[in-house]
């Protein structure tokens, strides 16, 4: 067996600065692997190696994984997500990197990125309960969100979290209420800020521009005001300012840029507003971008650090820096593995090759037009001449992962196929249209795969149906003991 390539470059080893390598954030940049050229490694997980029989990842053939687990199926390489989230505690410190959650979050993922000494940002009630039950100390968790609800508040305020980033005049009195009427405990905040910064490869995940639902504006004087009103207020202690300006982006001076400008509002707000012993955090995002496809590169950790460092002590702060890198940890270390099912040629227009899931479990080219790669785990080094559509198993012509696929000569029903570089926002904006079961979720490492979300299964698909309402045609699956606690029709009709 040897790796990919003798020249597999570590995660973060590749060229980096804007400099050297002019990014293009655009999600259809019209890059991709040149014409008919096997898949990049640079592509792939960190400990993909290639075998006689095929692609392993983990030590763990796909081919194998697939057989055990079935398809569609998230193999997240575990040593990759460790190396990414240890890469970005060296680059920023300890205590002041949190993993954005929203990307790729289940129990498993929660412990690991613990045990590797991140925070934890979750964005709604659901990840903040994940956390918590994945047992993380509320204190290493931190949560967001544009219109937290007093649930998500109550829970927030009640475990003591790291802090809650708060986002609204709306959000500080219902913590006030809370505080006051139901006598939580105050709580440690940090106050968003739309920098009027708007930066991320697709309008849909541009967030700090000054037209954005998030965030207290800098142009209009909300966030000073905000400043004043929560250092005033006895139900928070302010503690900070946060800002994120965007999603997927490949330019480091774009992030650079978002945290000058809320740095110099922290500055500012310190000296001017009369706060000075207040504003000690800095939060400035996520952001940083992955490559998809060939010829796109992603600035690393320490590029982006360096940047961002620059940047804020050129707008005089002096004190810590923190960020929430989602993608930048997990979208390389996942592929998800499909099995060919149709090959569709219609001559002199294309090619149709249908795989066994689809926009379910990654909507990104649907919903912005991201572009991936595929290829065949028996064979990763093949050239990819034939051009194809690759699409999923729904009901709709929308339904496409790959718009014009390189694929090998010899794909053909039942091949196994993976797309690499889906372990971000995949799973985790996973959906059960045309009720798709969701897939399961394999971690691989040291030659073993450990099953973290199992694979839903049709009687899944039921569970939350009322009893009652129609008759029960099958019997209940063993799988699924919800539903078979779920009383039978007739019982409920009182027959
Ligand atoms: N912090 C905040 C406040 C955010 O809003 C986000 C992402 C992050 C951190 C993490 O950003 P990352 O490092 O992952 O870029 N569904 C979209 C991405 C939406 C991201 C929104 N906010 C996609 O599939 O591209």
């Amino acid at each position: 067996m040897s790796p990919v390539s003798p020249a597999l470059p570590p995660v973060d080893a590749r060229p980096d600065s804007p400099a050297d390598s002019p990014a293009d954030s655009r999600l259809d940049s019209g890059l991709g692997s040149p014409a008919g050229a096997p898949v990049e490694p640079g592509l792939l997980p960190l400990t993909a190696e290639i075998r006689p029989e095929g692609l392993a990842v983990g030590g763990v053939l796909l081919e194998q994984v697939a057989r055990q687990h079935g398809t569609p199926l998230f193999v997240y390489d575990e040593e990759h997500l460790r190396s990414r989230c240890r890469e970005a505690v060296a680059a920023f410190g300890p205590g002041n990197v949190a993993y954005a959650a929203k990307a790729f979050l289940c129990t498993a993922m929660a412990r690991l990125v613990a045990d590797e000494g991140l925070l934890l940002d979750v964005a709604s009630g659901g990840e903040l309960r994940t956390a918590l039950y994945a047992g993380v100390e509320p204190d290493r968790i931190v949560l967001h969100g544009n219109n937290k609800d007093d649930a998500e508040l109550r829970t927030a305020m009640t475990a003591g979290l790291h802090h809650i980033v708060v986002d609204s005049f709306d959000e500080l009195e219902r913590i006030e209420r809370l505080h006051h009427v139901e006598g939580l405990p105050p709580a440690r905040i940090r106050l968003r800020v739309a920098p009027g910064v708007a930066a991320g490869a697709h309008e849909a995940i541009r967030t700090g521009g000054h037209d954005s639902k998030f965030g207290f504006g800098l142009a209009d004087g909300a966030a000073a005001a905000a400043v004043r009103r929560a250092a005033a207020s006895s139900a928070v202690r302010l503690e900070g300012v946060h800002a994120h300006v965007g999603s997927q982006v490949l330019d480091p001076a774009e992030l650079a840029d978002g945290a000058a400008t809320v740095a110099r509002f922290a500055v500012g707000s310190a000296a001017g507003i009369g706060v000075g012993g207040a504003v000690t955090g800095l939060t400035v995002g996520g952001g940083l971008g992955a490559a998809y496809v060939g010829g796109q590169q992603a600035p690393s950790f320490a590029v982006w650090a360096e940047r961002v460092r620059a940047a804020v002590r050129g707008a005089g702060w002096t004190g810590r820096v923190g960020v929430e890198p989602g993608r930048s940890i997990a979208a390389r270390a996942g592929l998800t593995l499909y099995r060919v099912g149709t090959v569709k040629r219609i001559p002199d227009v294309r090619t149709y090759v249908s795989v066994d899931g689809g926009m379910s479990d990654n909507l990104r080219p649907a919903l912005y037009g991201a572009r991936y790669e595929a290829f065949l785990p028996r064979r990763p080094e093949a050239p990819r001449p034939q051009r194809a559509r690759l699409v999923g198993k729904h009901c709709e012509s929308g339904d496409v992962i790959i718009d014009d696929a390189a694929l090998p000569d010899d794909l053909r029903v039942g091949d196994l196929l993976a797309t690499p570089v889906t372990g971000a926002y995949g799973y985790a904006m996973a959906s059960n249209y045309n009720k798709l079961p969701r897939p399961a979720v394999v971690f691989v490492r040291d030659g073993r795969a450990r099953l973290v979300v199992r694979r839903e299964t049709e009687y899944d698909l039921l569970r939350l149906d009322v009893a009652g309402e129609g008759p029960q045609r099958s019997a209940p699956d063993p799988a699924a003991p919800d539903l078979a606690t779920s009383e039978p029709a007739t019982a409920q009709r009182g027959a």
